[in-house]
């Protein structure tokens, strides 16, 4: 029998590497995006493709009523993919800006969560992943909006860790650092949108930003492709005993020793540094 995986935001980057990855090593896999264009793109190419929306809760009402139809009531893991990040300075946010930064990364993703924790529970077996970032543990500057989401993911995390211990059911942060993605097209995006950098102290700085947003080619010389999150995925999803957090790429490495040495002056003296 095939385990059952569904995986938010399979509509570019990681969410779709790990969509093609993990059927290709046999999973049934529940393929979700929030347009109706992706998820009839990834009918085409043969998923199982439902709408979700995890900013909606009708949206996550319906697609995991549907799944479970489909599946018959038997979901072995969920992938907490779908997430973005809005730049800006914190004293740019605006507080529609946070609030929709937290509705999908955080408390979208927590109210999937939650749906589908009765059913693992039930099972007796379950994986639930989380795909927070380097993000999730060192703050870097004019990513305010983001860090938050994702250190707020990783507090929810580390609870449900605590809450679901002797379930059967495992928790499973994963922490990239640079991945090969829409996630910077997307970025400014937002940017644009909820930014006025004119009206901005930081304005200088927006500069350097955007133009970190719009280079062409690997945002640094650590980036990785999004199969380096699938290989932890795997790992999550198939281990014995799957770690509670999952470091991808270099930098995760090396900041999160450096958060565990390093007084905080001293690392926020390194993170300044960062752009
Ligand atoms: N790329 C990196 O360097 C990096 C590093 C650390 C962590 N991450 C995390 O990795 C995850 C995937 O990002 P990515 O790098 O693969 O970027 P991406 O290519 O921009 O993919 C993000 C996915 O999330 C979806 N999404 C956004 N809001 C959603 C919502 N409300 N409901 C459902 N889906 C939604 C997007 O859908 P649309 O196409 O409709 O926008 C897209 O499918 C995110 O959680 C991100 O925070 C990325």
């Amino acid at each position: 029998m095939k385990k059952e995986v569904l995986i938010t935001g399979c509509s570019s980057g990681i969410g779709l590497c790990c969509a093609e990855g993990l059927r290709k090593r046999g999973y049934r896999v529940f393929a979700t995006a929030r347009k109706q264009s992706d998820v009839e793109r990834l009918t085409e190419q043969g998923f199982e493709a439902y709408w979700l929306d995890i900013a909606d809760s009708s949206s996550i009402h319906e697609a995991v009523a549907a799944v479970l139809d489909a599946s018959g009531g038997k979901l072995y893991g969920l992938f907490n993919n779908a997430g973005f990040g809005q730049p800006g300075a914190v004293e740019d946010l605006s507080r529609e800006a946070l609030r929709e930064q937290f509705e999908t990364n955080v408390f979208g993703t927590l109210e999937l969560t939650n749906k589908v924790l009765p059913v693992m529970r039930e099972q007796g077996a379950g994986r639930v992943i989380i795909n927070s970032s380097i993000l999730g543990f060192a703050a870097m500057s004019y990513r305010g909006a983001y860090n938050a989401s994702k250190y707020a993911l990783e507090g929810c995390a580390d609870t449900l860790r605590l809450e679901l211990a002797g379930s059967g059911v495992y928790v499973s942060l994963v922490e990239p650092g640079p991945i090969r993605s829409r996630f910077r097209d997307n970025a400014f995006a937002l940017y644009q949108k909820n930014i006025n950098p004119e009206n901005s102290v930081h304005i200088k700085r927006y500069q350097a930003m955007e133009a970190r947003l719009l280079k062409q080619g690997p945002a640094t010389p650590f980036t990785e492709g999004p199969e380096a999150v699938l290989k932890r995925v795997i790992h999550a999803l198939e281990a014995k005993r799957p770690q509670a957090r999952y470091y991808v790429t270099f930098p995760t490495y090396l900041f999160g020793y450096l958060k565990r040495i390093l007084p905080t002056r001293w690392l926020d003296e390194l993170l300044r540094r960062v752009e």
